[in-house]
């Protein structure tokens, strides 16, 4: 694909497939493109690890969490399951959002909790609406201890940002689904590995091991379970896409 920018004439020109579309600069389309490719090449510039949520780095685009803190005030949540902690930001991220809902507790997974880590989260305020479970998301121990942590009243919400692999989120998948209510939802991080794949900080087989393959996958078992975007609370853009590293990523448990 090329896309050529022209400034002083206002226009973009798309050129894939053999086909070329000439576009005015200040056109939808022509800002579609240059936010595909501003997602991609950040991929690369590591862009999302620039970032931190009350003092904790946390890995995301800002984008990004702007629509999770739409999800969480809609569903409201008792409890969010999250897969993947690092150094703590989006537990707190989450945590804070409870804090302000007046409800709610995170559960935080994680392979390794670092020791300067765990220490951070654990002197956080918001550690009050936090725990913290050092395993593999998968192992039987850690799946049977967090689903020991759920009441069967409890409105679960559950967030998978560990390992990425295509057979890991499967299996993540799984091992949780079934404790998300109806009306909630899971929300499957980084499809963009899909769309990345081939680029500089990539695996070389992304095209088909990624969260995106598990997804499918899974939605094909499970018709409990529904692929779509949240309805944006406000929206007076001009018809903007979203800027996400999530794509293939939002499944509602149907109510
Ligand atoms: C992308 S980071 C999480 C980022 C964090 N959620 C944030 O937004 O700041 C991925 C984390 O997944 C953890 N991880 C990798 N494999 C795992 C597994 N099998 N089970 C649980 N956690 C795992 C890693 O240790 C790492 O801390």
């Amino acid at each position: 694909m090329r896309i050529t920018l022209d400034t002083d004439a206002r226009t973009c020109v798309i050129e894939a497939d053999g086909t070329a579309a000439t576009h005015d600069i200040f056109s939808r389309e022509a800002f579609a493109a240059v936010a595909d490719q501003w997602v991609k090449l950040g991929w690369v510039q590591k862009y999302s690890y620039g970032f931190t949520w009350l003092g904790r780095p946390i890995i995301q685009l800002p984008d990004d969490m702007i629509r999770i803190q739409e999800a969480i005030f809609h569903i409201q949540p008792d409890i969010i399951i999250e897969t993947g902690v690092a150094h703590g930001g989006s537990l707190i991220f989450y945590a804070s959002i409870m804090e302000m809902i007046g409800k709610g507790q995170v559960i935080g997974i994680d392979i390794e909790i670092r020791p300067h880590n765990r220490t951070a989260i654990e002197a956080h305020p918001m550690m009050k609406r936090i725990t913290l479970v050092e395993g593999s998301s998968t192992a039987p121990e850690t799946v049977e201890a967090v689903r020991a942590m759920v009441g069967p009243e409890a409105k679960v919400m559950l967030i998978l940002d560990s390992n990425h692999a295509r057979d890991h989120v499967a299996a993540e998948l799984e091992a949780y689904a079934d404790l998300v209510t109806p009306g909630s939802c899971i929300l499957s991080q980084d499809g963009v590995m899909q769309l990345v794949a081939g680029m500089p900080r990539t695996g070389d087989d992304w095209t088909d091991n990624n969260p995106i393959t598990a997804v499918k996958a899974f939605l094909a078992r499970h018709p409990e379970f529904e692929l779509r975007q949240q309805k944006r609370p406000f929206d007076e853009t001009l018809g903007t896409p979203d800027c996400s590293h999530h794509p293939v990523g939002w499944l509602w448990r149907k109510p």
